[in-house]
């Protein structure tokens, strides 16, 4: 039996992919998005659009009261470490105090399932290479702070309310889909970035940093497909049914240099693609990659991308095709 899912974010790059991997599983889906990051032309046919913030009363209203909502999935956030930096209490806003309106809706109107959406940025720069769920997390930036504000408000929500949650702790989620793909205005991630060297619309990609102990000098991240994030999304919200909390950590387990991410896009796009090395950006640790064994073992989550140059190609795909996105630049 199909269920109601709210899934907040789902005009965004993964909340939109993960509700148009819920329809196709049978459920229903209501969206509730602001639309001020996310894409109008991201939204699959068939959800029903909540447009507004998670923040605000009467939103959150509309999205539960309409019908019984089954499950929340929350995608609604700010994601630029950057930018959590200038202006921390942006993120504590938007990322931890609407969580908890959101949170205090689903009390109310008797929700009982969640699915989180957490970072890897909750380790800060990690002891042990790969990260376990357990590594201790020492958030080096305000974004990563204000997820593991929600991470732990969640922990007594369970033990006192019997909130059933699941907490999934995204490493770099990258990729795309035929109708799918990442357009962020200003783009500040990685992949995209390449490509849009591979498109013409920038001279080169800057490498912030080749002085980092690593291999190469460059950073190394943990890049993960956004269908296979999705999937682990449905089996997590499968998963509560039998047990909870669930927490993971999601990413490949396997580390890419930036060197090795503009090589491999190279070879993908038969660009040149000009790299110029710059220095650092402030926050970045130098090794972050995911130990996803535990969601693997516990509830058989299986990467169908998990080499880079499938996750590169897929993302090529969408770029090539949609030169300008979704076409509806924000600021
Ligand atoms: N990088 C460049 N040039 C660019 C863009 C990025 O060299 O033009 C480098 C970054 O310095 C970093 C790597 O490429 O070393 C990946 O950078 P991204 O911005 O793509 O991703 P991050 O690793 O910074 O961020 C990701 C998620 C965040 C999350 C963070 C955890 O996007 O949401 O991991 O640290 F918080």
């Amino acid at each position: 039996m199909g269920m109601r899912i709210l899934v907040t974010g789902g005009a965004g790059y993964i909340g939109s992919t993960v509700a148009a991997q819920l329809l196709e599983l049978g459920h229903r889906v209501v969206v509730i998005d602001d639309l001020r990051r996310g894409h109008r032309g991201a939204l699959p046919e068939r959800v029903e659009l909540v447009e507004g913030n998670v923040g605000e009363a009467q939103t959150l209203e509309r999205a539960f009261s309409a019908e019984p909502v089954d499950a929340v999935m929350h995608f609604a956030a700010l994601a630029e470490v950057g930018e959590s930096m200038q202006a921390p209490e942006v993120y504590f806003h938007n990322n931890t105090s609407n969580t908890l309106r959101l949170i205090e809706a689903m009390l109310k109107h008797g929700v009982a399932k969640l699915v989180f959406s957490s970072t890897a940025a909750v380790f800060g720069s990690p002891e042990r290479s790969p990260i376990e769920e357990t590594a201790p997390k020492r958030p080096t930036n305000p974004y990563g702070e204000s997820k593991l504000m929600v991470e732990q408000m969640l922990a007594w929500f369970h033990q006192i309310h019997g909130l059933r949650y699941a907490t999934l702790r995204y490493f770099n989620v990258a990729g795309g889909n035929p109708n799918r793909g990442e357009d962020h205005t200003p783009e500040s991630h990685l992949i995209p970035r390449i490509l849009q060297v591979a498109l013409g619309q920038h001279k080169s990609i800057k490498i912030f940093g080749d002085d980092y102990p690593t291999p190469d000098g460059t950073c190394v991240r943990d890049y993960i497909h956004v269908s296979d994030l999705a999937q682990a999304h449905v089996l997590a919200l499968d998963a509560l049914n039998q047990r909870a909390p669930l927490i993971y950590n999601l990413g490949n387990g396997k580390g890419f240099s930036v060197r090795e991410v503009v090589e491999t896009a190279r070879r993908v796009t038969g660009h040149a693609i000009p790299a110029e090395i710059e220095g650092r950006r402030a926050g970045d640790p130098p090794v972050l990659v995911a130990s996803s064994e535990k969601i693997g073992r516990e509830l058989g989550w299986t990467p169908k991308f998990a080499a880079l140059e499938s996750i590169i190609a897929s993302a090529w795909e969408w770029h090539r095709t949609h030169p300008k996105g979704y076409g509806d630049a924000k600021a």
